[in-house]
């Protein structure tokens, strides 16, 4: 058998305040598949979030051991795991973090820039995702000139450009209504699909919990459930 896409085993995470040492990840073991779009839900302060930074190699867990098929990321230094993670890994954040000074080609196209691909070619793959997005008429708006939603729908376009075989997202519609988180999670549950790109999802919007394969559920650090 192949090694999974992602996997967590006994995984552990503290932070420390002061002299408190809060443990954000509590012994999690979990694996994600290729293809699968997988929703984890929980309350606020849960490890959500601490999560989706470890799975990311963005944060190191400082017991048990992350792999992404079969290897483990944080055996990388930090330039090599800067690489790995615009090849493999798409994140969505909540508040979008797009560049401000960017248009929506110019935010989609930059890892690609990064990874040494020719502005030519690579504005052109920014577009045409775009247009797949339903973005064809704000391509050259800069994120103040977008809606939440439209901005959210260029972060998806970022998160795939690379064609990375798993997305992680952050509350991406946390701060969106109801109608356009509803249309952004269309958007990226549709083009991760068409893409073979796996889709790990942090919500606290049940309606958005409903969309996914696969629910994990998390409180204070544990994993409740894995459905
Ligand atoms: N950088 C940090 N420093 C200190 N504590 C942190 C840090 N990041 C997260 N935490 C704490 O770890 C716990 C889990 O946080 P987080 O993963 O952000 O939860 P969630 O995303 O579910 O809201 C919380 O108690 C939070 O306050
Ligand atoms: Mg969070």
């Amino acid at each position: 058998m192949s090694d999974p896409l992602l996997q967590f085993q006994d995984v552990s995470k503290s932070y420390h305040r002061g002299t408190e040492e809060i443990h954000a990840l509590r012994h999690v073991s979990c694996t994600i598949e290729d293809g699968e779009f997988v929703v984890v839900t929980g309350p606020s302060g849960s490890g959500k979030s601490t999560l989706l930074h470890v799975a990311a190699g963005l944060d190191k867990p400082d017991g048990g051991k992350v792999t992404f098929r079969g290897t483990d990321v944080f055996q990388f230094g930090s330039r090599k795991r800067a690489r790995f993670r615009r090849r493999n890994i798409g994140f969505v954040f909540q508040f979008f973090n797009l560049v401000p000074t960017l248009n929506a080609v110019q935010n989609v196209s930059l890892p690609m820039l990064l990874d040494g691909i020719g502005k030519t070619e690579a504005d052109k793959r920014a577009e045409d995702l775009l247009v797949q997005l339903g973005m064809e008429s704000r391509l050259h708006h800069k994120p103040n000139e977008m809606s939440g939603g439209q901005m959210q729908r260029v972060a998806v376009a970022r998160a795939l450009i690379a064609d990375p075989p798993v997305i992680l997202a952050d509350e991406p519609t946390g701060n969106l209504d109801s109608e356009a988180g509803a249309e952004v999670l269309a958007v990226l549950k549709d083009a991760a699909a068409n893409r073979g790109a796996a889709v790990v999802l942090v919500t606290h919007d049940p309606e958005a919990a409903q969309i996914g394969d696969r629910r994990i559920a998390i409180h204070d650090g544990n994993i409740l459930a894995a459905v």
